[in-house]
């Protein structure tokens, strides 16, 4: 018999190695080197493969991948028109975000229109589910919920029962008893994976997994399992907020540019199928430190609104609080705006926020949290129907930024009519929709456009 021995894996690669070190050798993180128990190749490859034989590419019927639709177009998005059948797909996320939730609205809808869905929970009771499907006002007979952590027995069920789609909620509570770790622990996680990734295919199978998974990796190392799935989603989303936006960070079967936004409410998630008019609802009028830029999300051109409020230090260091926006991209605004226009916002306490709980980190909104930041120092207000875009270079240039037609067109939609946009991007404008385009080489030259002499 094959006497266990310990070796070390990396978190976030899944590298093996005999000797510890403070550095991972493959994928050069630090500290991610975690001791672990070998696995023996025998115990893993559980399937003697010799009745595999090569066929026909024009002899493969390509009909059973039809997708199933979700029934959430946003999930349909970012999966690239659908579900595949028989794909593995792994659902990441902070806890609490809302990926139980989702996950059953969407066993729900394929139980409802396609047949059988098994949803496999180790982290809640069934009697929490079906709390959770009350609340939403679910029913289906054809979701069937099993409380099971072991993966022999959901893949004894899954022989019996045939279902479309297995949910594995979640892979950090599943577990093979023949793997002698324990459930959550990186060999673990990675050997269950690899039983779900083999039963998907035996079966003909969609198997998602929801994991307890951050991008940053908080838990068994996410770009590990990436290696083994077909597709990656993660939920993001700010807890004080019921926004949330679902991103694909690998997609075999679609792009993952695309992404997904969610309201999330006590009936559940529900599509943003029109993000800018949600994000700028409560928009106030002639608002002073508002201004509203058209960012790409993915393909998807969006209208969010960025505020600012510039105050008057106390005593000590002044304050900067960055909430949605990139913290270094602001510190970069303010110190152009101190030395290239000569505005002293530096030693002041700068707060900036962008509205809803949206995050973007697009170099083309630079001119417009400038444009708030000194909007709110002068306290006068921008125009109420005018947008701004642009990069900001470091000698106040305002550099052209991509996707003008379609960011342009969005503003146009909604009635943002006027705009202030780079000059270099005068010449892509096809048939402009605004009334008012003004084309700017400098900084300062926008400021004086939107705030006029004031500032
Ligand atoms: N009655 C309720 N009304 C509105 N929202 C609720 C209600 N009950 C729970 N929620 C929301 O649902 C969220 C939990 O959602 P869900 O269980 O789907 O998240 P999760 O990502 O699966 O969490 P975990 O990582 O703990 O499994 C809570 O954070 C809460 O905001
Ligand atoms: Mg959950």
């Amino acid at each position: 018999m094959t006497k266990n021995r310990r070796g070390f894996f990396c978190q976030q690669c899944g590298y093996e190695t005999a000797k510890w070190a403070g550095r991972c050798p493959s994928c050069q993180e630090w500290n991610t080197l975690v001791e672990e128990l070998v696995v023996p190749a025998s115990r893993t490859n559980r399937r003697e493969k010799g009745a595999s034989r090569p066929v026909a590419l024009d002899d493969i019927d390509g009909s059973v991948l039809s997708r199933y639709l979700t029934g959430s177009s946003e999930m349909d998005r970012v999966l690239g028109g659908g579900l595949v059948p028989g794909s593995l797909v792994l659902l990441g996320g902070d806890p609490g975000i809302g990926k139980s939730t989702m996950m059953l609205q969407v066993a729900h809808h394929l139980s409802r229109t396609y047949g059988t869905v098994l949803y496999v929970s180790g982290e809640e009771s069934i009697f929490q589910i079906k709390m959770r499907s009350e609340r939403l006002g679910l029913s289906s007979e054809k979701l069937l919920i099993l409380g099971e952590s072991n993966l022999e027995a959901v893949e004894a069920q899954i022989k019996m029962l045939k279902p479309l789609l297995v949910v594995i909620d979640s892979i950090q509570t599943s577990y093979r008893p023949e793997i002698p770790m324990s459930p959550g622990s990186l060999g673990q996680v990675r050997e269950s994976t690899a039983f779900l990734a083999q039963a998907a295919r035996d079966h003909h199978t969609a198997i998602w997994l929801v994991g307890h998974v951050t991008k940053e990796g908080s838990l068994a190392g996410p770009r590990m399992l990436e290696h083994m799935v077909d597709v990656v989603l993660y939920f993001e989303g700010d807890k004080q907020y019921s926004f949330r936006l679902l991103r694909g960070s690998k997609n075999r079967f679609g792009s993952t540019n695309e992404t997904g936004m969610f309201d999330m409410t006590e009936q559940g998630m529900i599509d943003i199928a029109n993000p800018s008019e949600w994000l700028l609802l409560e928009r106030p009028n002639s608002a002073v430190g508002s201004v509203v830029i058209p960012v790409m999300e993915g393909s998807r051109p969006v209208l969010i609104e960025v505020q600012a409020l510039v105050a008057s230090a106390g005593f000590g260091q002044p304050r900067r609080s960055v909430t949605g926006a990139d913290y270094n991209r602001v510190s970069l605004i303010l110190a152009v705006l101190e030395k290239k226009v000569g505005l002293m916002i530096g030693s002041h306490d700068v707060f900036v926020n962008i509205v809803g709980g949206v995050r973007t980190s697009e170099p083309a909104a630079d001119l417009g949290i400038a444009a708030a930041l000194v909007s709110s120092f002068r306290n006068v207000a921008v125009a109420d129907k005018l947008v701004m875009l642009g990069e900001i270079g470091l000698t106040g240039e305002v550099r052209s930024v991509n996707q003008i037609g379609p960011r342009l067109r969005e503003a146009s939609r909604l009635g943002y009519t006027n705009s202030v946009i780079p000059r270099g991007n005068l010449k892509n404008l096809e048939s402009s929709h605004q009334d008012k385009t003004t084309g700017v080489v400098r900084l300062e030259e926008a400021l004086e456009a939107v705030l006029g002499g004031c500032f």
